[in-house]
């Protein structure tokens, strides 16, 4: 069976010429859940990108053994689903049901389906009452779990979550830890905040200036002080 996602020799520049990812060779496992961690402008962001196809560099990247091209990309995004840095990137319906039907209704679904789809997304993320509401009149974090029910509406295999955690309040932060806890799909989540992905990761990617500095498993990594230190990252709380 194909891996989740490989990556071989993949590097990346925007068109102002800024490297922000060079030679990034990484694969994952299904049902893996990979914490991508790094200082701000490490790159990480970008290679969330570029797992869904949304930036196209040098060197390879497959989903479930798939390449990547403009001809597949349809399918890529059914299989790996990506919740963007900016909420707003995502919600771009008059009602939030609508957005959280966007996907499924892409994918052909039956109206039936797909009405039953958006149901088990926004309950999963708490948001049932609100899926009349406008996305733009809802509360950051409740954007944050209107995005990731856009996702979880398609059922996709694998869902990458950049920093999910941002504008969270505790009791929310908790909650997500609970949610994403309690998914199958195999995860990716981008984060600056170690307390965040010791709670969910097994697996820890480090990147820096665009490179991976450390890979491997997650309470090693996060607990090394000096490797954190050095990359502008901190020990959980729960390792000092
Ligand atoms: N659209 C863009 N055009 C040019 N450069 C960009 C663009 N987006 C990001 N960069 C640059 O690419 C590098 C990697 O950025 P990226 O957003 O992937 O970092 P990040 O690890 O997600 O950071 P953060 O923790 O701040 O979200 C940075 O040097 C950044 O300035
Ligand atoms: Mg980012």
């Amino acid at each position: 069976m194909p891996k989740a996602i490989e990556i071989e020799n993949f590097s990346y520049g925007y068109p102002d010429d800024t490297v922000a990812l060079s030679d990034i060779t990484l694969s994952v496992e299904h049902g893996q859940r990979l914490a991508l961690i790094g200082p701000n402008g490490a790159g990480k962001s970008t290679l969330l990108l570029a797992m869904a196809g949304f930036v196209k560099g040098t060197g390879k990247v497959l989903i479930e053994g798939l390449q990547i091209s403009r001809k597949n990309l349809k399918k890529v995004r059914t299989t790996i689903g990506s919740c963007l840095e900016n909420p707003d990137d995502q919600l771009f319906m008059p009602r939030l049901f609508d957005d959280v039907a966007f996907g499924p209704l892409n994918m052909g679904l039956e109206a039936e389906q797909v009405k039953l789809r958006v149901a088990n997304a926004l309950q999963t993320v708490g948001l049932t009452e609100l899926s009349d509401k406008a996305p733009h009149h809802l509360s950051a974090g409740q954007k944050r779990a209107a995005a990731i029910a856009t996702i979880l509406s398609m059922a996709p295999k694998i869902i990458t979550l950049d920093e999910p955690d941002g504008s969270l309040d505790p009791r929310n932060r908790n909650n997500l830890i609970k949610l994403l806890g309690s998914l199958p799909q195999t995860l990716i989540i981008a984060t600056c905040d170690m307390n965040f992905a010791a709670a969910l990761a097994d697996r820890a990617v480090l990147l820096d200036k665009g490179r991976i500095i450390a890979d491997g498993d997650a309470k090693k990594i996060m607990s090394d002080s000096k490797l954190m230190s050095e990359h502008g990252l901190e020990v959980p709380h729960k390792m000092k």
